[in-house]
């Protein structure tokens, strides 16, 4: 029944129409129901960032943009979940059609440019409905102030006492110039900026941030210099790409935007593994990209991955997901003879 939906939404609505009726239904109250039977593994509870994950499957940012269902996904066996992008003003983002399902290839194919509904609307959203588990906060500028700070630290002011983490999101492909912040200068004003506004809020809330992968391998050193440096609590690996359209079957492969989904998956835990091999364990990676199944969750973790995120699998797969994930991912790390998540985080990197 459940896949015939799923099918009738990937081959016959418009993919924006079918994600806010995706939004309308995970809101349904029979299916929050069914999500009491949300089963915790031992082996895959760890302590990040100073808090207790029951799951290492979170939801990506960009899918709960304006913060209506995070405790419902909390539910469905993610062990934590990220709203957001949101900017200081509300914003449309890019004119329609901006979003593409390339369903032969099980991608998307984005450049929605940070539609949302503005820092007030969401606090607001939020501190009527706090969150019952993990949930972070990816922040980002307005399309008319991407290569400043400022937009960030108006997000982080207003946000920082409602998350359980704040993502500051440098990597989306579809505001133009929002990638510069990558630059080693601006990157490390931009870390100052938002660790002293932690400060002046009297705040210890982990700082995280997103990465593009579609960086050069030499600027790779650099930025992890500057992570270390600043003590940065933790990094996103990674946002959608530009790149990687080579072999892809869908008719829509050449649409501008963000690649996601399966095709970016190794280029994804590549990234993660050169990012690991500097950083060790002291800097968590959350991976994200192609995280579908429980081999590919075991692949990225081997790779380097504390944490995992996915979106376009929740698409594809629909809302049991995490749950399937969470099963296979809990029975590969037994039969492959390690006790726990943590004995298996890098062993791809020597
Ligand atoms: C339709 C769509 C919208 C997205 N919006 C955002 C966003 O607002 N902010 C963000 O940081 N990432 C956004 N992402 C990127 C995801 O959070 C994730 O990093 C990326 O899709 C890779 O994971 P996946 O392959 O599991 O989808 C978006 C992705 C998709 C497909």
């Amino acid at each position: 029944m459940l896949s015939k939906i799923l099918k009738f939404f990937l081959y016959k609505t418009d993919p924006e129409a079918a994600h806010k009726l995706a939004i309308k239904f995970i809101k349904n109250p029979l299916l929050r129901l069914n999500s009491c039977q949300t089963i915790n593994y031992e082996n895959l509870c760890q302590k990040v960032f100073g808090m207790d994950f029951k799951s290492p499957i979170g939801l990506a940012a960009g899918f709960d943009k304006n913060a209506e269902i995070y405790n419902q996904i909390l539910n469905l066996g993610f062990g934590f979940t990220e709203v957001g992008t949101i900017t200081p003003k509300p914003q449309e983002g890019n004119s329609k059609p901006r979003v593409f399902r390339l369903i032969e290839d099980k991608a998307i194919i984005n450049r929605l440019g940070f539609p949302n509904d503005g820092m007030d609307t969401v606090s607001n959203r939020i501190k009527y409905n706090l969150p019952k588990g993990i949930c972070g906060i990816n922040i980002g500028p307005n399309k008319d102030n991407a290569t400043s700070s400022e937009d960030y630290i108006l997000c982080f002011d207003k946000l920082c006492q409602l998350a359980s983490y704040i993502t500051i999101n440098i990597s989306s492909p579809n505001t133009p110039n929002l990638r510069s912040q990558h630059d080693d200068d601006k990157l490390t004003k931009l870390i100052d900026a938002i660790q002293g506004r932690r400060n002046a809020n009297k705040s210890s809330i982990p700082i995280l941030l997103k990465i593009s992968p579609d960086i050069e391998d030499e600027k790779i050193k650099n930025l992890c210099n500057i992570l270390i440096e600043k003590n940065i609590d933790g990094i996103i690996l990674t946002n959608t790409t530009v790149q990687n359209r080579k072999n892809l079957l869908s008719e829509f492969k050449l649409e501008k935007g963000g690649l996601s989904g399966a095709p970016i998956n190794e280029l994804s835990n590549e990234i993660i593994e050169k990012f690991y091999l500097i950083l060790g364990k002291n800097v968590p990676i959350i991976g994200a990209g192609g995280v579908s199944c429980g081999a590919t969750a075991f692949e990225k973790i081997k790779s380097g991955a504390t944490l995992l995120q996915l979106y376009t699998s929740l698409v594809y797969e629909g809302p049991n997901v995490a749950k399937k994930i969470n099963k296979e991912l809990s029975d590969l790390i037994k039969e492959s003879g390690y006790e726990k998540i943590e004995d298996v985080i890098g062993i791809n990197c020597k």
